[in-house]
């Protein structure tokens, strides 16, 4: 049996991913990552129902990555469960948008939460082991509004976590002030894309660190969910206008990270599955990039 964490599996993407492992690969259960755990039951219910063997199959996990305390229960719960075996994949999936968030809790959910939940779940992981960080093109864009130094570093293959931190301690120090982003390359300093774009670097870091592991991240693409519908109701056009895809074709990128065969580790993937670069958006479709 393949065992599998999706973290914010309760609802839109994660749900779709965890659902999409369950139908597809059969040999799988899924550790249904929820920070409250009401929503998880509720979620991993339409999963049971679902399947047959639903409930050998879905197991909820109360997780919130934006806590040290949790994301530690949480390993050890999954540790206890799986007895001897280890897990097969990672999928951080879980996000926040800037909403009514500040720049401080958009790092830590988006690029610390991947962090904390790497560093706590990859004693349980196989060899071989599959890691999907789920980002967003806002990290690319982001970065191709940079300076080139600050372009540079947001693409070094030999990047470092305490580079990474360092940067995100400084980000939060001048939050709001887009004179000080900009003055430092940083682009407007959007917390969404700069996020997104510190959880690209992270994966790279992560991939050169950890070379026994398959560890990539992945844009899901423009997806109905809570956290797009929010901007779709103000400007009253319905998802399809928006030219949004549902959850389940969101999943696509994260579905062949896991099981498809990616080109090995420390990349960066469109929604259609293709590589992308880190530095600039590439739209699904076309080429896909081939550099370093
Ligand atoms: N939708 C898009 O077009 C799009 C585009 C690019 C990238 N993405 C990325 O795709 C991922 C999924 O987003 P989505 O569109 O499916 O959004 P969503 O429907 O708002 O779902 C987000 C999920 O993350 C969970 N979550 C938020 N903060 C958390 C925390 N601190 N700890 C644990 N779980 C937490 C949410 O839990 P609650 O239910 O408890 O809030 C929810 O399960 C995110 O990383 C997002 O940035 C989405």
């Amino acid at each position: 049996m393949r065992r599998i964490l999706v973290t914010g599996a309760n609802k839109g993407i994660g749900f779709a991913i965890a659902e999409r492992i369950l139908e597809e690969a059969e040999d799988t259960s899924v550790f249904l990552g929820s920070r409250d755990p009401d929503r998880g039951e509720a979620a991993a219910e339409r999963l049971r129902q679902a399947w047959a063997d639903g409930n050998d199959r879905v197991q909820v996990v109360e997780v919130d990555v934006a806590s040290d305390e949790s994301v530690d229960r949480a390993a050890h719960k999954v540790r206890d469960a799986c007895g001897s075996d280890q897990l097969y994949g990672i999928v951080n999936n879980a996000g926040i948008g800037l909403g009514s968030n500040n720049l401080r809790s958009v790092l830590n959910v988006n690029a610390r939460g991947i962090q904390r939940i790497c560093s706590a779940f990859i004693p349980l992981l196989a060899d071989g082991g599959r890691i999907v960080n789920v980002t967003s093109a806002a990290g690319p864009n982001f970065v191709s509004t940079c300076s080139p130094e600050q372009r540079a570093f947001l693409t070094r293959p030999d990047v470092t976590w305490s580079e990474i931190d360092a940067m995100m301690n400084e980000c939060v120090a001048i939050a709001g002030d887009t004179e000080a982003f900009s003055s430092r390359g940083l682009g407007d300093g959007s917390p969404y894309g700069l996020s997104k774009a510190l959880a690209n670097a992270y994966t790279l870091h992560l991939a050169r660190e950890c070379p026994q592991f398959i560890i990539n991240a992945c844009t899901p693409g423009f997806i109905a969910t809570d956290m797009t519908l929010q901007h779709e109701g103000r400007r009253g056009k319905t998802p399809e206008e928006m030219g949004m895809k549902q959850p389940r074709e969101g999943a696509k990128s994260a579905m062949f990270l896991l099981f498809g065969e990616p080109e090995g580790s420390g990349h960066y993937y469109g929604s259609d599955a293709k590589r992308s670069p880190l530095d600039r958006y590439r739209a699904p479709g076309t080429p896909p990039y081939t550099g370093d």
